[in-house]
């Protein structure tokens, strides 16, 4: 089985990539789990496309399989859930020997990473992310955690899994706008590493559309090499992995102000075009850069514009983001394509223009 590792100062741990769930049995092989409990938290879609498979697979593996499986969706991610979760592991006796499997998209993944990182002070966990954009995104790199009273992923924690399982069949069943919210972080790594990646997406876009096998196993393990060496080189963000943030300084808050009504990788595709408005008014970004950037994200369906927001409230709620340092905003800009750095220095003007490229009242 294709695998990559990631490497960081709390774990070194292995993604692995199949086309079916058959060799998931020799990852929990590998990492030494057979024999212990397994409970599988996922949502209500997933669950019920591939639980089972899952359990199937796993046959013989666990000593036993506990299924729990919440309502899907971004509004599920929230401590009450995670209540629910805590309370369904006391019920089934789930104990420091248990593994929790996350299960689902990336709010599946990163809930059920932070009930695993808290119950017990810290129960061993995986990932086996369904979603695109979980598949090159949030399964990797350990950060976990849940929305709260209107800030994004605003309690969580660093808990890296024992691995990664991507089953790239998965992708499948994915619906056309979540494969396209997928995309928007799929995209994101062209900006941030290379311009050579995003040519890439450009010249198979028709491919990439149609789900190519070929083509997305090429785009999920790039992604996942990158965000592995960006990862390996600053686990805790305290630098280098700010630049995963590309796009989401803005999107976060058009995000929660939206109600969670646009998905997470809509709002990052807006927050990357007015991330690419900033780099281009200062001169950093060609204006055939620019366009062919914008002409990608639209390619694959994803809005540029959000409807009824207010660019004072996109504002404000900027704020409340936990990128937020000493009371100022933090955005990732370019100085051109591979060239990605963080900076609070960002004028209120700067920003306020950025925001009405992307509210629905601009032309
Ligand atoms: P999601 O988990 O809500 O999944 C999207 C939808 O697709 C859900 O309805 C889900 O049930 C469905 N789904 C998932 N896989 C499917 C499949 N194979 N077939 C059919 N339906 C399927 O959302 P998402 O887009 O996967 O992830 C977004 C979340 O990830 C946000 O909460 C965001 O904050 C978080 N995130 C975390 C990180 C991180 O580093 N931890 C990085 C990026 C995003
Ligand atoms: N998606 C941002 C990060 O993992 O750091």
């Amino acid at each position: 089985m294709k695998k990559i590792s990631v490497d960081t100062n709390d774990k070194k741990y292995n993604i692995y990539f199949s086309s079916g769930f058959d060799s998931i049995k020799e990852a929990v092989n590998e990492c030494g789990l057979v024999g212990r409990k397994l409970c599988i938290i996922t949502d209500s879609n997933v669950g019920s496309i591939y639980a089972q498979k899952v359990k199937n697979a796993l046959e013989g593996c666990f000593e036993s399989i506990y299924l729990y499986s919440f309502k899907a969706g971004e509004k599920s991610k929230n401590l009450d859930t995670i209540s629910d979760f805590y309370s369904f592991f006391l019920e089934n006796h789930i104990d420091r020997k248990t593994v929790v499997a996350g299960l689902g998209g990336g709010v599946c993944g990163d809930m059920a990473g932070f009930a695993a990182a808290t119950y017990l002070r810290g129960i061993k966990f995986i990932q086996i992310p369904t979603s695109l954009l979980a598949q090159v995104d949030s399964s990797v790199g350990g950060k976990v955690g849940v929305d709260f009273k209107g800030s994004k992923n605003i309690v969580g924690a660093f808990y890296q899994p024992e691995f990664v399982f991507v089953n790239m069949e998965t992708l499948d069943t994915l619906s056309e706008r979540e494969f396209a919210a997928g995309m928007a972080e799929v995209i994101k790594y062209g900006p941030i590493h290379s311009y050579d990646f995003f040519k890439y997406i450009m010249d198979n876009k028709e491919a990439v559309k149609q789900r190519d096998k070929n083509c997305m196993q090429h785009i999920i393990e790039t992604c996942c090499k990158i965000k592995a060496e960006v990862v390996a080189e600053d686990e805790k963000e305290s630098g280098l992995r700010e630049i995963l943030n590309f796009g989401h300084t803005i999107g976060h808050a058009v995000e929660t102000i939206k109600g969670f009504s646009l998905l997470h990788g809509e709002c990052v595709a807006m927050g990357m075009k007015a991330a690419f408005d900033i780099c281009f008014k200062r001169g950093d970004i060609t204006l055939n850069e620019y366009n062919e950037f914008l002409s990608l994200l639209a390619y694959f369906g994803l809005p540029l514009k959000a409807e009824e927001i207010q660019p004072e409230e996109v504002y404000s709620q900027m704020f409340l983001d936990k990128k937020v340092k000493s009371n100022k905003l933090s955005f990732v800009l370019l100085k051109g394509y591979g060239k990605p750095y963080s900076t609070s220095a960002v004028s209120r003007e700067e920003i306020f223009d950025a925001i009405n490229t992307i509210s629905g009242d601009s032309v």
